[in-house]
């Protein structure tokens, strides 16, 4: 696929002409970041706004002490960046590639000429951080109103809800992320996730299938 092609596939774009999604293509350039990589680090200047094509992308923040907490996992169709290019600040936090991904980059001027002359982009994104900021304060209420038993079964209900599929059954099936990813969401340890887990599992209220986390009848309500 060529950059034109990549560049329908990220939805903030779908209003766009096809003259304006060539010529935004010419402007966008693409490049690949093997696993594991940092695309830009907190605090630093920003100039460029991403896409992502193919991969997952870690939004994180790293404490001083070394303990991270993710904001967000983003993927395919997704973008992020933006907010350094429409406050002027530094960046607001690290993106890391989790899986070798693909990025299609736009630079500053080239992104704040596409939104200034598509009120319907503004529109979109508009919509895309409103969500984002629902997210976070579901997550601020996550933290700071729960316990860690209860935020440890809140994020698994997030995620399931998020990434998962449903089961015919009505169940919620999702990848077994790592204890340590799921502490990381919520500012905890490793071993205390694997502890809450145990206990869940115990009660009924999920149960491992194979590579995937189900969640059982009854945590969904008890946990929303
Ligand atoms: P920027 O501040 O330029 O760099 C970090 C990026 O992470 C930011 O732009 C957003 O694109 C993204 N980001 C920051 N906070 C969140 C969040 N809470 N949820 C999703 N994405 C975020």
């Amino acid at each position: 696929m060529d950059e034109k092609e990549l560049l329908r596939t990220v939805p903030l774009f779908s209003e766009l002409s096809d003259a304006d999604i060539t010529s935004l293509g010419r402007l966008a350039s693409r490049r690949r970041y093997p696993k594991d990589t940092v695309v830009f680090f907190e605090n630093e200047e920003g100039d460029f706004f991403f896409m992502i094509v193919e991969g997952r992308i870690k939004v994180t923040i790293l404490g001083d002490d070394g303990r991270e907490i993710i904001l967000s996992m983003l993927g395919p169709g997704d973008f992020f960046g933006e907010m350094a290019l429409l406050d002027n600040e530094p960046r607001s936090a690290t993106a890391i590639a989790v899986e070798e991904s693909e990025l299609l980059s736009l630079h500053r001027t080239d992104f704040q000429g596409t939104i200034g002359d598509n009120p319907a982009i503004s529109a979109a994104l508009i919509k895309v951080l409103s969500t984002r900021l629902r997210r976070a304060n579901h997550q601020i209420s996550t933290l700071a109103l729960l316990d860690v038993y209860g935020r440890v079964a809140r994020v698994i209900l997030d995620m399931a809800r998020e990434e998962g599929r449903r089961l015919k059954d009505g169940r919620i099936a999702f990848r077994r992320a790592t204890h340590q990813e799921i502490a990381n969401r919520i500012g905890t340890t490793r071993e205390t996730v694997t502890r809450m887990l145990k206990d869940l599992e115990r009660q009924g209220l999920v149960k491992i299938e194979g590579r995937e986390l189900v969640l059982q009848p009854g945590f969904e309500k008890a946990f929303d």
